[in-house]
C-alpha cells in the first residue's frame, strides 16, 4: 500500500495493512518520508508484530503525510526482518515494496554486487530499490522518478507490483504494475495505491485499477497513469459496491464465521437479476449466442476450493447440456497440451480473479483461439479482464483466507453458465430453465436453515479436536464436497483429511480404516438416485464393520440412515443437483470448530495466504 495526502501516513498505512494482511502474513514493514528522511521499520511474523515493535521505538519519527507498507508472504528469502520489506538502496534514498517474483533477480544482482552493491536480504525486490536509486542518479531519468521506475521495470522479467518513494520527491509516490494487482484510490486531497480497495475502502469508494505493464504517480492532487514506455494511458475509474462494514467481523470472533453466515446473502446476491424475459442473462455477455450455441465441449479451470465448485458444476453442465465438460486444476492445464479450438468454452473460476495459475491457463486457452467465460468475485480483477465475458460472483469481500460463502456462489454462477447454454443450444425447454432458476433461487432458504442447526455440528467439532485424521466420502455430487470437506479441515485445522469418492473406498483407502477413525459420509438423497444412496449405505456397513466413527450428513427425513450414523447431521432436502449447497456447509462449520478448539487462527491459517499471485 502506498498513501500521499494530509494525514499521518503511517496510521493511514497501518489501517490499510490492516485489511490487506489476509494476503500475507509472514511479514511486515512500513515507510514513512519523514522530515529530511526515510522512516523504516520491518518486522517478521503478524502485522501485530510489527505495531508492537513501533510502539517500542515510539512512533514520532514516522511524521510525514506519504508513506508506504507491505506485508508479505515469502517467495525468495525465509520470512525473517531483514528479508520484510520494505528494502532500500544502500544511500536509504529509495523504498520499494514489492509483489510477485522478479525473475531475473539473480542476473540483475551479480551485476548490482559486481559494482560494488552489498545486499542486506535475500530477496529479489531488493535489486529493484537498487536499480532505481542508480536510475534517478544518472543518464535520462536523473532527478524523474517516475522515469526511473519506467526504466527499471523494462529491465524486469516475471511478476512484479512495486511502490516505490525517493526522499527527493517526498510529495509522489510511483507505482508500477506488471500481474499482481494495483488499485488507485481518490480521495480528497489524498490519493492512495494497494492490492485491494479493502486498503483504502474507509476513506474512499472511487478506484481506478491499474492495467497490466502500467505505472502511476500518486500526488496529493491526483494521478497519472503511463504505460512501462512513458505515453498516457486513459483510465476508468469506477466506484466500489461495497463498503467498510462489509470488510469489517460484524461481531464475530472471525471473518470466517462471519462469511459463513452470510452464504444465503450471497447466494441470493449472485443470482439475482440474472433472469429476464423468460431467459438466463449473464454479466458482461462478449460472447453471442451462436458462440454458445457453437460450444461442444467445456472446460472448467481452477484451484483450490473454486476447483471443486468445478467438480460440483460439471454434473449439471453435463446433465443440462450435454456437452462433455472436464474440469481441470489450472496449474496442471496448460502444461499438458489441452485441445482447445474456438468451439472450446473455457470457464475460469476464481474468487480473487488473480490466482497466477487460472490467469495462465486462461493466456493459455486464449491463444489457443477458444472462448473463455471467467466466474469471479472481485470486480475489475485481472482474470475477467483477459476473458472474453464474466459472471460475477457478488459474494462481497471474502477476507477470510479459507473460501467458503464464494464456493457456494461459485457453485451458484457456474450453474447458470450450465442454463444459459442450455438455453442457447436448446437442450433444455425455456420452462425447464426458468424452474432450475427457481430452483437455485430457493438455495438461500435452505442454506439459512442449515445455519440455524449447526450448534450441534459444532459440538461435534469439539469431540473431534484430537482425532489424527478425518476421512470424508461422497457419491456423485457429494464426491467433491468430501473433497472441500478435506480441504477445509487441512487448511485451517492442519489436521490429516482425505476426501474420496465413496466407490473407491475398496480400491485401497479401506486400509486406513481402524478403529475409532472418525469418516464423515455425504449421503445423497433416498429420493434422489435410489441406487447412489443404496450403493453408499453399503459403504458406511463396511466401514463400521472396520471400527469407524461414522458421522453422516444425511437429508431431513431419511430414516434409513440412522442405524448407518454414529453421528447425524440433517440438512434440508433439496434435489440432487443443489445437495452440495446445503451439505458442504456443516463441513465448514466442522473444520471451523476443530480450529478453533485447536487454538488456530481461523481467518489465517499457517503457511496460506489468500490471494496466490505466484505459480
Ligand atoms: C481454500 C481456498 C483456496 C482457493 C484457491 C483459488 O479454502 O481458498 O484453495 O480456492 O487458492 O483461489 P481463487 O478462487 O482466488 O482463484
Amino acid at each position: 500500500m502506498g498513501y500521499v495526502g494530509h494525514r499521518p501516513a503511517l496510521e493511514v498505512v497501518l489501517g490499510g495493512l490492516r485489511r490487506l494482511e489476509y494476503r500475507g502474513y509472514d511479514s511486515a514493514g512500513v515507510a514513512v518520508l519523514a522530515g529530511q528522511g526515510l522512516a523504516v521499520e520491518r518486522k517478521a511474523g503478524r502485522l501485530t508484530n510489527l505495531e508492537a515493535r513501533l510502539d517500542e521505538v515510539g512512533r514520532d519519527g514516522f511524521a510525514g503525510t506519504a508513506g508506504m507498507g507491505h506485508t508479505r508472504w515469502a517467495t525468495h528469502g525465509p520470512p525473517v526482518d531483514r528479508n520484510s520489506h520494505p528494502h532500500r538502496d544502500v544511500t536509504n534514498r529509495v523504498a520499494v515494496v514489492h509483489n510477485g517474483i522478479i525473475e531475473n533477480f539473480a542476473a540483475l544482482r551479480a551485476e548490482l554486487e559486481a559494482g560494488g552493491v552489498e545486499f542486506t536480504s535475500d530477496t529479489d525486490t531488493e535489486t529493484a530499490a537498487h536499480l532505481v536509486a542508480h536510475a534517478y542518479d544518472a543518464g535520462d531519468t536523473a532527478g524523474d522518478l517516475p522515469a526511473s521506475v519506467r526504466a527499471v521495470c523494462r529491465r524486469l522479467d516475471g511478476a512484479f507490483t512495486l511502490v516505490v518513494t525517493h526522499v527527493d520527491q517526498p510529495d509522489l509516490i510511483v507505482a508500477a504494475r506488471r500481474s499482481s494487482p494495483l488499485v488507485v484510490g481518490l480521495g480528497e486531497g489524498e490519493t492512495f495505491v494497494a492490492s485491494d480497495v479493502a486498503a483504502f475502502i474507509e476513506h474512499t469508494r472511487d478506484a481506478v485499477e491499474l492495467g497490466q505493464d502500467q505505472v502511476v504517480t500518486i500526488t496529493r492532487d491526483g494521478y497519472r497513469v503511463t504505460d512501462f514506455a512513458g505515453e498516457d494511458v486513459d483510465t476508468r475509474p469506477f466506484r466500489v459496491d461495497w463498503d467498510l462494514s462489509a470488510a469489517e467481523k460484524g461481531g464475530h470472533e472471525y471473518f470466517m464465521l462471519k462469511e459463513i453466515e452470510e452464504q444465503p446473502t450471497a447466494l441470493a446476491d449472485t443470482l439475482r437479476g440474472h433472469f429476464g424475459d423468460g431467459r438466463i442473462i449473464l454479466d458482461e455477455q462478449r460472447i453471442s449466442d451462436q458462440d454458445l450455441r457453437d460450444v461442444d465441449k467445456v472446460f472448467v479451470v481452477a484451484c483450490g476450493t473454486a476447483y471443486h465448485s468445478g467438480l460440483v458444476a460439471k454434473y449439471a453442465i453435463e446433465h443440462w447440456t450435454r456437452l462433455p465438460v472436464e474440469v481441470e486444476l489450472a496449474s496442471e492445464f496448460r502444461y499438458r497440451d489441452p485441445v482447445l479450438d474456438r468451439d472450446t468454452l473455457v470457464v475460469a473460476v476464481s474468487q480473487s480473479g488473480e490466482t497466477a495459475d487460472t490467469l495462465e491457463a486462461v493466456r493459455h486457452a486464449r491463444e489457443q483461439k477458444a472462448r473463455v467465460l471467467a466466474v469471479c468475485n472481485t470486480n475489475g480483477a485481472q482474470i475477467p479482464r483477459e476473458s472474453d465475458a464474466v459472471l460475477y460472483t457478488h459474494a462481497g469481500p471474502e477476507v477470510g483466507v479459507a473460501s467458503t460463502k464464494t464456493f457456494l456462489a461459485q457453485i451458484a454462477a457456474i450453474y447458470l453458465v450450465g442454463l444459459a447454454l442450455a438455453q442457447a443450444r436448446g437442450t433444455k425447454y425455456p420452462d425447464e430453465v426458468a424452474r432450475e432458476y427457481d430452483g437455485l433461487c430457493a438455495m438461500p432458504d435452505a442454506v439459512a436453515r442449515v445455519l440455524g442447526t449447526v450448534e450441534k455440528v459444532r459440538s461435534l467439532g469439539r469431540s473431534l479436536a484430537e482425532a489424527k485424521a478425518v476421512l470424508f466420502l461422497g457419491r456423485h455430487v457429494g464426491y467433491p464436497v468430501a473433497l472441500e470437506g478435506a480441504l477445509k479441515l487441512k487448511e485451517l485445522a492442519y489436521m490429516h483429511a482425505e476426501g474420496f469418492a465413496a466407490g473407491e473406498l475398496k480400491h485401497g483407502p479401506i486400509a486406513l480404516i481402524e478403529e475409532g477413525l472418525p469418516v464423515v459420509v455425504v449421503m445423497p438423497s433416498p429420493k434422489g438416485r435410489a441406487v447412489l444412496h443404496q450403493k453408499l449405505l453399503s459403504n458406511i456397513s463396511e466401514i463400521q464393520a472396520r471400527g469407524a466413527r461414522t458421522i453422516v450428513i444425511a437429508e431431513e427425513g431419511d430414516e434409513t440412515v440412522r442405524p448407518f450414523a454414529d453421528e447425524l447431521v440433517e440438512v434440508p432436502a433439496v434435489p440432487t443437483l443443489m445437495q452440495p449447497l446445503v451439505s458442504t456447509v456443516p463441513l465448514q462449520v466442522l473444520a471451523a470448530e476443530i480450529a478453533r478448539t485447536r487454538g488456530y487462527d481461523v481467518d489465517k491459517p499457517r503457511n496460506l495466504a489468500k490471494s496466490v499471485t505466484v505459480e
